[in-house]
């Protein structure tokens, strides 16, 4: 396979852990190579924009933003959360200038369960977005995170997303002592099903628990799903516990993504952890960081990659979907999801 790269579209994508986007403030973040204000006025509600004044191309994340409208550096025009731009300060009294002429591009925003989604639109789109779509996690309803880190990776997207879903880099990459030593390799059977837009890895206790799953204590199964664009949950239970992790990538640009990884617990005690835990958690999404920053210097050479077996067949997958979102697209019907009932067997 050689890569091609393009970015999905008409889809949500993971713009940032609300926490980040204090009432009153905005940000600029780039999302699939196209500037964007995000800003959270002072009721709370989030709106994305356009980070480019249509007057004459400013940052409108340069100028000020009052909580309620951006106003831009240059010459003050102003602009409201559809986008609707609301002053010209330079117009006299009876100017008859239809102010609605100045649009800045609006971008769909939500914000669930302590994320914010934004909706990346397709040129010229007709597709509405449906909030129906945007991944949840399980067990844990409005609730917001507890634990969050984000490190960007120097990538093209694909390469962020194949290393959520590769069972076999783990005891390479993973090495710690909380986690796995990377000496004994342990044959895995595992049961696929699809889901929406992805796959999902039923429900199994856990083999050979590692130190980290070790901590919620009592026998805890997993379930782990994939979806499109790159949205990894994995729903660890016990009897009395339950843990979720949603790992997230963003593309910045074709060069650039950013991978947030969050989680939900409902135990009480690992919270007074949180300051320990959270450099383990970050140095894991590290280890991954810094593999994919080894593998950039080999892809310079643009190589043929390959896939192989059952190893890589989530791999695989995920290429397939997204074929086939695109093709669904560009045909104008449903998507029909590529993958099928399946149990695949690897060493890892
Ligand atoms: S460039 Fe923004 S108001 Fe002129
Ligand atoms: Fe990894």
């Amino acid at each position: 396979m050689t890569e091609k790269k393009d970015f999905l579209r008409d889809i949500w994508y993971y713009a940032l852990p609300g926490s980040l986007l204090k009432p009153g403030k905005m940000m600029a973040k780039t999302f699939l190579g196209e500037p964007v204000l995000l800003a959270r006025k002072h009721d709370g509600q989030v709106f994305a924009l356009r980070d480019i004044c249509p007057h004459r191309a400013v940052p409108l994340t340069c100028g000020r933003f009052d909580g309620q409208e951006v106003e831009c550096c240059y010459h003050g025009w102003r602009f409201e959360e559809s986008g609707r731009c609301t002053a010209i300060p330079s117009l006299v009294e009876d100017d008859a200038l239809d102010l609605n002429r100045f649009r800045v591009k609006h971008y769909p925003v939500r914000e669930v369960q302590g994320n914010i989604w934004i909706y990346m639109a397709a040129k010229d789109s007709k597709k509405e977005p449906s909030d129906r779509d945007i991944p949840l996690v399980p067990y844990f309803g409005d609730r917001s995170y507890q634990m969050m880190v984000t490190l960007r990776f120097p990538c093209f997207v694909d390469h962020a997303v194949i290393g959520l879903m590769d069972p076999a880099h783990s005891p390479y990459v993973h090495r710690a002592w909380w986690w796995k030593s990377g000496r004994v390799l342990f044959e895995e059977v595992k049961a696929f099903d699809p889901s929406p837009y992805g796959f999902t890895m039923r429900r199994h206790e856990i083999p050979n628990l590692a130190l980290g799953y070790k901590l919620i204590g009592g026998a805890p199964e997993t379930e782990i799903s994939f979806r499109l664009p790159g949205v990894r949950i994995e729903h660890v239970s016990t009897k009395r516990h339950n843990v979720c992790n949603l790992t997230a990538v963003t593309p910045i640009s074709e060069n650039e993504t950013d991978v947030t990884t969050i989680l939900y617990w409902t135990m009480p005690w690992i919270t007074a952890l949180k300051p320990i835990m959270k450099p383990f958690v970050r140095r894991f999404l590290d280890q991954d960081r810094q593999v994919v920053t080894k593998q950039q210097i080999g892809l310079q050479y643009d190589p043929t990659l390959l896939l192989i077996r059952d190893a890589d067949t989530q791999a695989r997958w995920y290429y397939q979907l997204k074929a086939e979102f695109e093709r669904a697209k560009s045909e104008g019907r449903d998507f029909v999801n590529p993958v099928k009932e399946q149990v695949l067997r690897w060493r890892s």
